[in-house]
């Protein structure tokens, strides 16, 4: 979402002349979109922001001036320490603020705020911001994302998003297929839906204004988009999944068979503890309702080792559930306390040490299941969207319909193309193939 959110941004500040550079020396603006999830995340934008300060002060030198912006998730929850320990930032603002960049950037560049400092802005205006934010003008890749819903009401005891992001919000069915056409008409061919919970996705219907429609009814809309090739989405919560939803997986085939379903733990205590309101059977039954309607279907999941009490046999039900639903790809984590969330108060926290000692174990596993998950790829015929060039002469990257990551040599001109290759060999991250049909 934060590379939708900062593309949203680029749209935003065009017209007042800005474009993108490569390199900082050359940004008249530097903008910082932060990630709040885990601690690492926003350690590296204090470490970043350090650096910015040395370009600043450099260009200070040769008369330029350089406006620092502190964007997203972190900014939002430490706009305050962000403004207290790096007085050199101009604007600090939240993930609903960005379309009100323009004012900020006037206001920053005359430094006309009231204390003469720089700028906080983090309200929580999620529908203005959509209201006023103007149409991408720019080529769009082959693959694009497209945010639907933001925010989310679940409060996992672990998460900072329903702090961060705020209260679920759902964006209307009209406006969702009017940018997935421009999308489309700016060179889309796929369209990632964005959301935190995006499968708590819920618009008033175009047909019937008394009437729903959650996230199965809305690809089935925005299906009828005639060069839209593929539609995937994330990330989904396993309580918001329904039969529509599933439905849609087995009718309509421009929907991807891959699914990204986090699960967080296989302990049932567990996720009672993390408020997650589903039990590690209600999530098989889940996998398996989804694999009945679509045989091919795929899943990836995000996990949590170390939360507070999690045990030894806690930690081997996790394993468990991974080895009886066989993850294609998975992220794995261990347990950062968030500032603010009900977990990060709890007494029992897990030590480091045997964070990292699960962690490890549970990442083998993945990697195994992935390997296992590409190796049974080889020597079939995927259908490949080829997204860009490679690194090598002559290579382009595609993807099959589980974001398998594949090589070919294929002229550039083909980029953007569907076509049939067949996999001739894989890796843990990367396949090779060959083009059967163009
Ligand atoms: N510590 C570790 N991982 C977390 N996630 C969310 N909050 C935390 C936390 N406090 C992980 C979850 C979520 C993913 C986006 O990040 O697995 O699904
Ligand atoms: Fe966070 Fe996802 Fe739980 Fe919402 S459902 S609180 S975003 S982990």
């Amino acid at each position: 979402m934060n590379v939708y959110d900062s593309s949203r941004m680029a749209d935003v500040v065009s017209p007042l002349g800005f474009v993108a550079v490569r390199e900082p020396d050359a940004a008249d603006m530097i903008i910082l979109n932060t990630c709040h999830i885990r601690e690492k995340a926003t350690e590296k934008v204090f470490s970043d922001l350090g650096r910015l300060r040395e370009h600043k002060e450099r260009r200070a030198l040769e008369g330029k001036q350089t406006l620092i912006a502190v964007a997203g998730c972190a900014a939002q929850a430490e706009g305050d320490e962000i403004m207290r320990r790096a007085s050199y930032v101009d604007m600090v603002f939240g993930p609903q603020a960005y379309h009100q960049l323009p004012e900020m950037i006037a206001k920053a560049a005359r430094k006309v705020d009231e204390k003469g400092r720089g700028i906080l802005n983090v309200d929580f205006p999620v529908q203005s911001k959509f209201d006023s934010l103007p149409q991408t003008t720019t080529e769009q890749n082959v693959s694009a994302f497209l945010t639907i819903q933001e925010g989310c009401d679940k409060f996992c005891r672990f998460c900072c998003v329903p702090y961060t992001r705020g209260a679920e919000f759902s964006r209307s069915i009209d406006e969702v297929y009017q940018e997935a056409s421009h999308l489309v008409n700016k060179g889309a061919k796929e369209i990632t839906l964005l959301g935190q919970n995006v499968n708590a996705y819920h618009g008033v219907s175009p047909e019937n204004a008394s009437q729903e429609w959650g996230l199965g009814r809305l690809m089935q809309h925005l299906s009828r988009i005639a060069g839209l090739h593929r539609i995937r989405y994330m990330t989904s919560h396993p309580r918001d999944v329904d039969q529509e939803l599933i439905r849609t997986h087995a009718e309509d085939p421009k929907v991807m068979p891959y699914i990204h379903l986090p699960v967080q733990s296989g302990s049932d205590a567990i996720l009672k503890a993390m408020n997650r309101k589903h039990t590690s059977d209600k999530y098989r039954q889940i996998i398996e309702q989804f694999r009945k309607a679509r045989p091919d279907i795929a899943f990836s999941s995000d996990f949590i080792v170390g939360y507070p009490g999690e045990t030894e046999a806690d930690f081997e039900d996790t394993l468990r559930l991974a080895a009886d639903v066989q993850f294609a790809q998975a992220y794995s984590f261990k347990y950062s306390p968030r500032p603010g969330t009900p977990a990060a108060a709890l007494e029992d926290q897990i030590p480091e040490a045997v964070k990292s000692e699960r962690l490890n174990r549970l990442q083998d596993l993945l990697r195994q299941q992935q390997n296992a998950f590409n190796e049974g790829t080889e020597g079939t015929t995927q259908t490949i969207l080829l997204e860009k060039k490679g690194r090598e002469s002559g290579q382009l990257v595609g993807r099959t319909p589980y974001l398998q990551v594949v090589h070919i040599q294929a002229p550039e001109s083909m980029v953007g193309q569907i076509i049939d290759v067949k996999i001739t060999q894989s890796g843990t991250n990367t396949l090779h193939g060959e083009v059967v049909s163009a």
